[in-house]
């Protein structure tokens, strides 16, 4: 097959060739011939099987959609068993070594890499767009000193909603345009003025002369100079952790935003969604529960003993295993180099000899390799973001700020598909039937 070519999921169509799957129902005898394309049947095509006319037809049980394409997508592509990943049909380290996060935000939403003068336009405008509306900046004075960073991130991301009221407009391509800047624009703003309040600093505004990541840690870390110049090194690696996670297809926040935006709320109200379904420590919350694990641990000679609680099924190992990669997530490799890299402007992070220590006995132990699991993502990025003098509760807000171009690219996606409509799964009731209501005194 031409490489450049568009790819189906884990069966590729032989063009011209009906596939089909057919079906005995051993209940009535009957044979049901069922369609398959892109290696998958429908599964309303399973309502036609039915033990009677009255009857509502067979679903398919799937808790957690281990096994349920919710949606066609072109958007990202994934073969967890060999490690591979792309966005629009570029590979991760390629993107990782020669694009920007904004480049590649604007690939994942528009399907193609911008000429020169469209990403231009693309950046002036996302630039633009950094500034938060004064009252958001009050709304953020309003939380405890101590309030988690994603718990004001999802609020703040939701009030933006009452800001723009036209984003409802979502058929509307322009307003769309217009909230995706604003989206791009001011999340690494909510995030850096979460930081900034959880330590009592003022909030920095944004500076319209830094990039993207310059001025995410501009607004971070900006104390008394007249002008912030970051560290070169420190603004590329966050920008290749941004690219790293700016999509992952249908995980669990993507499936958020498209979920709740699937009923036509609007963006800011999807994405504060989405970014709730990050929050969890099995998901973006991983890399701050991966810090706090290798602070747990404390020292290498501790790490069998930790290995040892793992095996037995008290604790996970933070950082490892992932539902789709089950050999290694190519998002891991990448960090790792670019851990380094850090490392050598900020020092070497002592939870790196943990970190290393976990990763070295796992990869060899039973336990770990009969269940595939590897390092993810949030093994080392949690160790990077620790080392530029951030504290661990910031680290869910990075990865909100990355995936923020999936989001958006995941909405769009949904909204220009004529498959879509308000999401609704079905369940298999196991409950009581009928039941009489007794008065409150009658009760035994
Ligand atoms: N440590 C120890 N055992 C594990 C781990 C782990 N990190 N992950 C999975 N297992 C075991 C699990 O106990 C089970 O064993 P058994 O078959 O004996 O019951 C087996 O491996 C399969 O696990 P599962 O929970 O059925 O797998 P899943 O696909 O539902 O879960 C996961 C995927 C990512 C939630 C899980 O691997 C996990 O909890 N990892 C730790 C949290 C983490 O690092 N999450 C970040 C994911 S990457 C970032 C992102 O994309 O969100």
């Amino acid at each position: 097959m031409d490489k450049s070519s568009p790819v189906a999921n884990a069966a590729e169509p032989r063009s011209g060739q009906h596939e089909s799957l057919t079906i005995t129902d051993n209940r009535t005898g009957k044979r049901y011939e069922l369609p398959v394309t892109n290696g998958c049947i429908r599964a309303s095509d399973l309502r036609k099987i039915k033990t009677a006319d009255d009857d509502f037809g067979l679903m398919s049980y799937d808790p957690a959609f281990t096994n349920t394409a919710a949606c066609a997508s072109k958007v990202t592509f994934i073969d967890g068993e060999r490690g591979i990943l792309r966005y629009r049909g570029y590979p991760i380290e390629v993107l990782a070594e020669k694009s920007t996060y904004l480049e590649t935000a604007y690939l994942l939403i528009h399907g193609e890499l911008p000429r020169r003068a469209q990403l231009a336009d693309w950046t002036f405008h996302i630039t633009h767009h950094t500034f938060l509306h004064e009252s958001i900046k009050k709304f953020l004075d309003g939380f405890h000193y101590d309030a988690h960073p994603m718990g004001m991130l999802i609020s703040a991301v939701a009030a933006l909603s009452t800001f723009y009221p036209e984003a409802k407009e979502i058929f509307n391509a322009e307003s769309r345009k217009k909230q995706t800047y604003r989206l791009l624009g001011k999340m690494p703003t909510i995030a850096a003025f979460s930081y900034r309040h959880s330590l009592g600093l003022p909030f920095v505004y944004p500076d319209n002369d830094l990039s993207y990541t310059g001025n995410f840690l501009n607004m971070l870390f900006k104390t008394t100079e007249l002008k912030y110049r970051p560290n070169p090194a420190l603004e590329r690696a966050l920008d290749v952790l941004f690219i790293l996670h700016a999509d992952h297809e249908q995980n669990c926040s993507s499936s958020a935003m498209r979920g709740v935006a699937s009923s036509q709320a609007d963006p800011y109200c999807a994405t504060a969604a989405a970014a709730a379904a990050l929050y969890g420590p099995l998901h973006g919350g991983a890399n701050e529960a991966v810090l706090r694990m290798l602070l747990q641990i404390g020292s290498v000679e501790k790490v069998p003993e930790y290995i040892r609680r793992v095996k037995e099924g008290e604790v996970r190992l933070m950082g490892f295993g992932h539902r789709v990669y089950k050999n290694y997530d190519p998002r891991a490799k990448i960090i790792k180099r670019t851990a380094y890299e850090v490392f050598d402007v900020m020092g070497r992070n002592p939870l790196l000899d943990i970190a290393l220590e976990c990763e070295r006995i796992a990869l060899e132990d039973d336990y770990f390799v009969s269940r595939k699991l590897y390092p993810n993502v949030d093994f080392y990025s949690g160790l990077i973001y620790q080392s530029m003098g951030l504290p661990v509760t910031m680290f869910p807000a990075l990865f909100a700020i990355g995936r923020m171009a999936g989001w958006i690219a995941q909405w769009e996606e949904m909204l220009a598909d004529p498959e879509q409509k308000i999401s609704r799964p079905r369940q298999v009731y196991l409950g009581y039937g009928t039941r009489e209501y007794v008065p409150v005194d009658d009760r035994g």
